[in-house]
């Protein structure tokens, strides 16, 4: 996969490099390129904004530098700052990868999305607290894409004829990362890559660990521990130290369940529930 992200911080995307991200770029699996919208810029100043039509406060993005960047952006027609990985991963396997863990490859698309992909246009994101919502699906469908590029706006936002000019050279989504207003996109590019990231396959060692993410099935997931198996007069739940994996297995989906129900309990509406779940969580819900 290539990243592209056109921004006026270019600096801001920085964490990019670290972590699981850095280890997408020094596999080979990820190449992330920075690009400074003020390149684009055509008058002395440098400006990227200007006064919005109709009045009211703050300024908007203009259309004459965004246009022409991803125009170039689109065809690779750029001198761009390369991401390199912040640190060398490769030599310091991660635990569950030396237990023998394969990573596997994804199932086929869904048809819409595979329809999507044969269309060959790279993926524009603008992140707006106006947009659809992000979601794991998102996620899990974009981790498949080939070329992905951030449009990273400031102020009031960017002049709405780059989106639909855009639809030319792109496939176009207007997203947001929850009900909050952020001071620009470059921190939701941030959140949306690393969970796109993460899902390309062989970038997590294990694949279990994505399988069993909170929404993969509809629920969130329950509480993890580790050892020691007492701590400051805390213990851990005894049924995962009692090594009857069913058990186990079984606790951890209740755990889902319950947590799901206090904390998400509109989730539990589109979640598939079997009869058992259904039965567990009226019982809870009755002693409770
Ligand atoms: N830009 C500003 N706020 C945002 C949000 N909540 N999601 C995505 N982009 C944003």
């Amino acid at each position: 996969m290539r990243i592209d992200v056109v921004t006026i911080f270019p600096e801001y995307l920085d964490p990019l490099r670290h972590a699981l991200l850095g280890k997408a770029i020094e596999q080979g699996k990820l190449q992330v390129g920075v690009h400074d919208l003020r390149q684009w810029a055509n008058d002395g100043h440098k400006s990227v904004d200007d006064s919005p039509y109709g009045g009211g406060p703050g300024m908007v993005m203009k259309p004459e530098v965004w246009g022409p960047a991803l125009d170039d952006v689109a065809a690779g027609r750029t001198a761009t700052r390369e991401l390199d990985s912040s640190l060398p991963h490769l030599n310091r396997p991660r635990h569950d990868e030396v237990e023998g863990i394969v990573a596997q490859p994804y199932g086929a698309p869904a048809q819409g999305v595979a329809q999507e992909l044969e269309e060959n246009l790279p993926l524009l994101i603008v992140p707006t607290p106006a947009g659809t919502p992000f979601t794991q699906a998102d996620a899990r469908a974009w981790s498949r894409e080939e070329h992905v590029v951030f449009a990273c706006g400031r102020y009031e936002g960017i002049d709405q004829r780059v989106i639909e000019d855009a639809a030319q050279r792109y496939r176009v989504r207007e997203v947001s990362i929850g009900d909050y207003v952020l001071i620009g996109g470059e921190v939701a590019a941030l959140v949306i890559s690393e969970a796109i990231v993460r899902l390309i396959p062989g970038v997590l060692g294990n694949q279990r660990s994505h399988e069993e993410d909170s929404f993969s099935d509809g629920l969130l997931e329950g509480p993890s521990y580790t050892k020691p198996r007492e701590w400051r007069g805390l213990s851990v739940p005894e049924v995962l130290t009692s090594g009857d994996h069913g058990r186990v297995d079984r606790w951890r989906h209740e755990q889902s369940l319950l947590r799901t129900a206090q904390r998400r309990p509109e989730l539990l509406e589109s979640a598939e529930l079997s009869r058992s779940d259904r039965e567990f969580l009226e019982k809870e819900r009755g002693g409770a």
